[in-house]
């Protein structure tokens, strides 16, 4: 008579576990590997690891040794047994899990980030009634208006030209980086720190939208309070980042030190002499000492037609670079004579 332990042994090597269990792990790291690289979704990729776990076990139970017959009644019994638990187990299943609810998925669409803000005339009326219902203008001036000095003006501080993320920071974290000449501890004037539970989603990027329409190529941006503020020339903080454009620190394609020299002693013959107050301009047809700050920015965004001069606005350069490299080419070469209005 075999013993209980080899009676075991020779049930395993029936059921062929072994070959089984190797299966199994080839089965569930194919499947995870193909999943993966098929892009589905970590839920998917689960599914599949559950659905090769559920064929592992269904090859189990197709090699166990037959179980004893049962009387009609008790097999009526089980299978009714069966129904009941497995339909308990489902529908608890079922009220644990969140349900399907419209407005939520399309809350959640609208929560995901955006590639690319909304654009169009529409966008930006919207973008400006979630700036007036938020009451934006009791502290901010904008090209639309305003009275209020309490906070910068948006539009000569050329909100526009900063990159959104930057924007939506100021927004929602007033306080981390504060606008030069607006330290003033006093809680009241500042920026209120609620904005960020107010405005959420697609409402934010609307404002986002409207608030990048708060540039213009005519004057050179400023800092600080209303009355007192200082154009990027004067400011060393920026006038550093333009030093870094200019030598194509930032954005690597359009080096303006490769053609301009970093001395502003031209490398490419032709290209405009920074320190030059004489150097004679053919598409404006004047010299250099009569250019203004917004003569210098649409060279540098527009270019110069069938010149080395590119237009560098459409190659990636940002205006707020543009800009910086004005004020830098202002302070660092052209002190003693630019034209300062
Ligand atoms: C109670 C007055 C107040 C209100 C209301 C207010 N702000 Fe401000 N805001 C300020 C002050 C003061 C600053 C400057 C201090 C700072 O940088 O936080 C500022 C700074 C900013 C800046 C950063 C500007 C820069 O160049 O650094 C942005 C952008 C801005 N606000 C947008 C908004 C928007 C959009 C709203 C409406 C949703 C709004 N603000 C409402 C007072 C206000
Ligand atoms: C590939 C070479 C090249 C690069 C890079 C370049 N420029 Fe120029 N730039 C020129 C040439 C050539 C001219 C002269 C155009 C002309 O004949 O009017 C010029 C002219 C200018 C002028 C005078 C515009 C005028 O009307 O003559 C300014 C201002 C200027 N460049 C600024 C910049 C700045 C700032 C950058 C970097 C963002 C830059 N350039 C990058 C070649 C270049």
């Amino acid at each position: 008579m075999p013993d209980i332990k080899s009676e075991e042994k020779s049930l395993l090597r029936k059921i062929g576990l072994l070959p089984k269990i190797i299966g199994l792990v080839i089965g569930l790291i194919i499947t995870y590997w193909v999943t993966k690289k098929a892009g589905f979704p970590m839920m998917f990729v689960k599914m599949y690891l559950a659905f090769v776990l559920a064929c592992f076990i269904f090859f189990i139970l197709l090699d166990l040794p037959d179980m004893k017959p049962l009387t009609p009644s008790r097999a009526n019994r089980n299978l009714l047994l069966t129904f009941i638990i497995g339909s308990l187990i489902y529908t608890a299943a079922g009220v644990l899990h969140p349900q399907y609810n419209p407005l939520f998925e399309i809350e959640k669409i609208n929560q995901l980030p955006r590639k690319e803000l909304p654009a169009g005339p529409e966008a930006i009326e919207a973008g400006f009634e979630v700036y007036q219902e938020n009451k934006c203008q009791n502290c901010h001036k904008t090209n639309r208006g305003g009275s209020s000095d309490r906070g910068p003006d948006l539009y000569i501080t050329q909100t526009g030209i900063f990159p959104p993320e930057w924007v939506k920071e100021q927004i929602i974290e007033p306080r981390k980086i504060i606008h030069p000449g607006f330290e003033d501890p006093k809680a009241k004037k500042a920026m209120p720190t609620y904005f960020g539970d107010d405005i959420e989603g697609l409402e934010m990027d609307l404002l986002l939208t409207f608030l990048a329409t708060q540039y213009n190529d005519k004057e050179m941006p400023v800092m600080g309070k209303t009355g007192e503020t200082k154009k990027w020339s004067e400011i060393p903080e920026r006038v550093a980042y333009g030093k870094k454009v200019y030598e194509g620190e930032i954005n690597e394609e359009i080096n303006c030190s490769v053609c301009h020299g970093k001395d502003a002693v031209p490398i490419m013959e032709g290209a405009g002499e920074f320190k030059n107050p004489d150097y004679f301009s053919k598409k404006l047809k004047k010299p250099f000492r009569e250019f203004s700050d917004s003569d210098i920015v649409t060279s540098i965004l527009y270019g110069v037609e069938e010149t080395a001069m590119g237009a560098w606005l459409e190659e990636g350069l940002t205006r707020e670079q543009a800009w910086a490299a004005v004020a830098y080419i202002r302070d660092a070469f052209q002190k003693d004579w630019a034209k300062t209005d």
